[in-house]
């Protein structure tokens, strides 16, 4: 029951053009994790080797460790509750197209990205403890009982899976800014306002939702509007 309202809830946002406050979270709360994570990781390659620097290695998991469970939440999210809304940026032709290859690229990157470094510690820093946030522990992946060689195989090849995946982010952000602001300012598309905090329509929400008050019919003027 509350799923389902939880569902209709977020729905109504889709209705509405817009991601939900739920979606709208993750999308930002990621965000800025990812853009601390990749200015950390290549500062720590620039750190001499010491104290510091495995500490910032610690601290550098522990972050990606929350984008991995993030990721793994908004999965289902998006998936079972919520999809993306159709908005003025979704038409047929390679634009749209271009933009759903890179979402999914995100979503496989943002996965692939913490798993990898998860398996180079594992495989080659299990004296080092890793803890999801800094706060709550998390074990390191079976590898002790492999050879030292398979577990500088494993590190070589999740190194390259983490470079690689680097890479990708590092071409994509860029093109994927580049792309929500070109639709806002130069088409004037609302893609971006779907994706933006609505404050307002929040509070309202939550006050309706106090009240008991039966929901005034803002859906229906939002879809002829547009
Ligand atoms: C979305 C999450 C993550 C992002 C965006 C990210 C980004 C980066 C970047 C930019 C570097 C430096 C470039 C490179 O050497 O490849 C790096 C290196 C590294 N990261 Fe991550 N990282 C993430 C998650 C993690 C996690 C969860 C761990 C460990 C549990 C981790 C462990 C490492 C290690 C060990 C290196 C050093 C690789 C080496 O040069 O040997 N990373 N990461
Ligand atoms: C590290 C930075 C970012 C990452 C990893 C990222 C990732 C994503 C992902 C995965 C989606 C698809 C969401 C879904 O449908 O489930 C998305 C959508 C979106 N993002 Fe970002 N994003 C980033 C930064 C930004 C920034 C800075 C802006 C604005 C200037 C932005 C604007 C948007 C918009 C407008 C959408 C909705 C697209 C649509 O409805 O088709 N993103 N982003």
């Amino acid at each position: 029951m509350m799923f389902q309202n939880l569902r209709r809830w977020a729905r109504g946002y889709n209705r509405k053009r817009r991601y939900s406050p739920i979606g709208v979270a993750f999308h930002w709360l990621v965000a800025g994790l990812v853009i601390f994570q990749l200015w950390w990781g290549w500062r720590i390659g620039r750190m001499p080797v010491g104290p510091d620097k495995l500490d910032a290695y610690g601290a550098h998991g522990a972050v990606g460790l929350v984008i991995l469970v993030l990721m793994l939440l908004r999965t289902v999210w998006r998936t079972m509750m919520a999809p993306g809304p159709i908005n003025d940026a979704d038409k047929p032709g390679w634009q749209s197209t271009v933009a759903h290859i890179t979402h999914y690229a995100f979503y496989i990157a943002l996965i692939l990205l913490p798993l990898s470094g998860w398996a180079m510690m594992s495989a080659t820093a299990v004296e080092q403890p890793l803890k999801l946030g800094g706060i709550v522990p998390w074990p390191p992946l079976p590898f002790q009982e492999l050879s030292m060689q398979t577990r500088w195989g494993v590190e070589l090849w999740a190194e390259r899976v983490h470079f690689t995946f680097v890479a990708i982010l590092v071409l994509a952000i860029p093109a994927h800014v580049g792309a929500a602001l070109w639709h806002h300012f130069h088409h004037r598309h609302d893609v971006l306002e779907g994706m933006l905090p609505g404050i307002t329509e929040l509070e309202e929400d939550v006050k309706q939702a106090l009240s008991h008050r039966p929901p005034r019919r803002r859906s229906r003027r939002a879809s002829t509007a547009g």
